[in-house]
C-alpha cells in the first residue's frame, strides 16, 4: 500500500523548542520521519544526540534512527546556547537518559542516502545550525533532485538578530553552511525571527498538556517551567500574565504542518559570511541582479491557529 505520509528528515540540535517541534511532528501522524540527523548547536553534538534519543524514547518512537553529524561549523569555532536551553540542552529537567543508542553512520551521508532512496523528494526540516545539510550538498551536488525543500528556522530580515545585531543563532552558528544551502538549488523556506517573534506561547497554552499527563507532555511542561524560571517568572500571578514563551523551532514546524497559515514571497537570498554582519540573511526584494528567486521568505503567520493545532495534536497524539 502506498505511504501517503510526507517523507521527512529532521535536522536538529535538541533543544527545548526542537523537542516541542519533534513531538508535534510525531503526534500529527502526517509524516514518514526517515531520521533525526543531529548537529552541534544548542549544546555539543553528543549531548544533542542523547537528547534526540530521550525524546524518541518518551514518544515510543525508537524505530526512527538518530544519526550524529557535524561537531562544529565548517570554518568557525563552535558557539552554543546553554543560556537558553540549560547545560543538558533540555532545560536540565531530569528526563530519563536513553536506553538506546545512535545509529551507525554520519548525518550528512545519511541525508544523501535517504534522499536518493526515497520514492518521492524528501522535505528537510532544519531547526538547528545547518552544517549537516551543507555537507550533504557538498557530498551530492545533485541533492536538489531528491529534496523538495528545506524549511529552515533561521534568519532575521526586518527584525533584530538574537545572537548578533543582524543574525539569528542558527545562521550565526554556521554562516558558510547556510550560504551553501541557500545557493544549492534546493528551495529554502526561511522561517526566521520575523515569524518567531510573532509566535509567542502563553502559559495557558500548556494547561491542556498538563491535564493530558503523558511522558511527552510532562517532558514539555518541565522544559517550559525552565523557560519561565529563566525569564524570572516564578509566582503564579506572573505566570498568568506572561505571554512570551519563545519556542522558535515550533514556528518552522508550523509551516511544515500548514503553509496556509503563512504569508510568504519568493525572493533572492544570500547569507553574509564576512565581517561583523556574518550570519545576516540578505534578501533582495528588488531582485537587482535579476537572479532566480531561491528563498520562500515568510513574513506573516496566524500563530494562534498554529498554536491551537500544536496543543490539540500533542494532547491527542500522546
Ligand atoms: O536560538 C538558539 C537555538 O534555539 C536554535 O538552535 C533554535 O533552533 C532553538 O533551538
Ligand atoms: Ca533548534
Amino acid at each position: 500500500m502506498e505511504n501517503k505520509q510526507m517523507p521527512l528528515i529532521i535536522d536538529t540540535d535538541p533543544g527545548i523548542d526542537d523537542a516541542a517541534s519533534i513531538f508535534w511532528v510525531l503526534a500529527s501522524g502526517k509524516f514518514d520521519v526517515k531520521a533525526l540527523t543531529i548537529t552541534h548547536g544548542n549544546v555539543g553534538v553528543e549531548k544533542c544526540a542523547v537528547n534526540a534519543l530521550r525524546l524518541l524514547e518518551a514518544a515510543g518512537r525508537t524505530d526512527i534512527p538518530v544519526y550524529k553529524g557535524a561537531r562544529a561549523p565548517i570554518l568557525r569555532p563552535r558557539i552554543s546556547a546553554e543560556y537558553a536551553h540549560g547545560t543538558d540542552g533540555m532545560g536540565d529537567s531530569g528526563m530519563p537518559m536513553p536506553k538506546v543508542q545512535a545509529a551507525e553512520g554520519r548525518a550528512a551521508s545519511r541525508i544523501v542516502e535517504i534522499a536518493r532512496a526515497s520514492d518521492r523528494p524528501v522535505t528537510i526540516l532544519a531547526i538547528g545550525p545547518i552544517t549537516n545539510v551543507a555537507i550533504a550538498v557538498l557530498l551530492e551536488p545533485d541533492l536538489k533532485q531528491y529534496v523538495d525543500k528545506v524549511i529552515f528556522m533561521g534568519g532575521a530580515v526586518r527584525v533584530a538578530g538574537n545572537f548578533t545585531p543582524v543574525a539569528s543563532f542558527n545562521v550565526a552558528a554556521d554562516p558558510e553552511a547556510a550560504q551553501i544551502v541557500y545557493q544549492s538549488g534546493i528551495p529554502v523556506v526561511q522561517i526566521g525571527l520575523d515569524i518567531c517573534n510573532q509566535f509567542s506561547f502563553r502559559p495557558a497554552d500548556f494547561s491542556n498538556l498538563e491535564k493530558a499527563d503523558s511522558p511527552v507532555n510532562r517532558f514539555i511542561c518541565r522544559m517550559v517551567q525552565f523557560r519561565l524560571r529563566q525569564m524570572g517568572v516564578t509566582d503564579t500571578e506572573s505566570v498568568a500574565r506572561s505571554d512570551s514563551i519563545a519556542l522558535n523551532d515550533v514556528a518552522a514546524t508550523a509551516y511544515l504542518m500548514n503553509p496556509d497559515w503563512f504569508t510568504t514571497e519568493m525572493v533572492v537570498g544570500d547569507v553574509e559570511t564576512a565581517g561583523r554582519c556574518a550570519g545576516q540573511t540578505v534578501l533582495d526584494f528588488a531582485n537587482r541582479d535579476n537572479r532566480v528567486p531561491n528563498v520562500c521568505f515568510a513574513s506573516g503567520v496566524d500563530s494562534q491557529a498554529a498554536i491551537r493545532q500544536w496543543s490539540r495534536d500533542l494532547c491527542g497524539g500522546f
